[in-house]
């Protein structure tokens, strides 16, 4: 039986005292729901979660990592400073990258080697534009995206990602995905999954996002193959994510 998990992905928000206030009010409000749960931060506020989760049932993460161990390579965050940090979960492959820093899906699959090579639990972001869902494109899309992470790893590794659907028509909308179709995407990713490995294909995490939010996050998880949420806009209040959480 799969774990639920629950991230919050802050994007490019945040300042310390408003970091401190979300933290402690979600640390505090954390009971055993029977879902694991994290927050993927920006880079500068690694060093808070450290100093303030360390010991608490909230892990932490990166948004991003490098492909580079180190060198000449500015702006970028290699996986072993992230692990520096004590981050345990890396996005790789957000939407928001792959559209602005127009990031391959050979660049995501090489990032999640580095990744899982680091210690760290590359959480693989799929998920196709609405035109391509239009198009009848989504199976496509999102195969490929997964196809080129599968083909960069050892069998023994597929159960080591966390996996997350997106569809970037639900990301930051409100018009979420209803049950039936994020649970069809889910079911078709994992067969993916099981055509690589299919011990890990039932022991990985397939994580929804695109506007989960407490009110319908209940109905969602609850789909077979739903195993719990990447988070934006509703993590970045306590009582949502605390919310989204205790719906599990
Ligand atoms: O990574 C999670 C994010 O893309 C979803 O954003 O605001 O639709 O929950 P949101």
């Amino acid at each position: 039986m799969r774990r639920k998990l629950v991230i919050g992905n802050w994007k490019m928000n945040g300042n310390r005292a408003a970091n401190t206030a979300l933290l402690s009010g979600i640390v505090a409000g954390l009971n055993d729901f029977g879902a694991d749960s994290a927050v993927c931060v920006p880079a500068p506020y690694l060093a808070q979660c450290q100093a303030e989760l360390e010991g608490t049932a909230l892990a932490w993460g990166g948004q991003d990592l490098s492909v580079h161990a180190s060198g000449a390579y500015t702006g970028e965050v290699a996986a072993a400073m992230l692990r520096d940090f004590g981050a345990t979960y890396v996005l790789c492959g957000h939407s928001e990258r792959r559209a602005y820093h127009q990031e391959s899906n050979a660049l995501v699959a090489q990032k999640a080697v580095v990744a899982l090579a680091a210690g760290l639990t590359p959480v693989v972001c799929v998920g196709e534009s609405l035109a391509q869902r239009e198009a009848g494109q989504t199976e496509d899309v999102i195969c490929a995206q997964l196809q080129a992470v599968l083909d960069a790893l050892q069998a023994e590794q597929v159960a080591r990602i966390v996996l997350a659907y997106e569809p970037v028509w639900a990301i930051g909308t409100g018009k979420t995905a209803t049950p039936q179709i994020a649970q069809d995407a889910h079911r078709f990713l994992r067969n993916c999954l099981a055509n690589k490995n299919a011990a890990a294909a039932a022991a990985v995490q397939i994580l929804y996002g695109g506007s989960m939010k407490p009110e319908n996050a209940k109905e969602l998880m609850a789909q077979p193959d739903i195993d719990g949420g990447l988070i934006g806009g509703a993590a970045l209040k306590a009582t949502d994510f605390l919310g989204i959480i205790q719906a599990v």
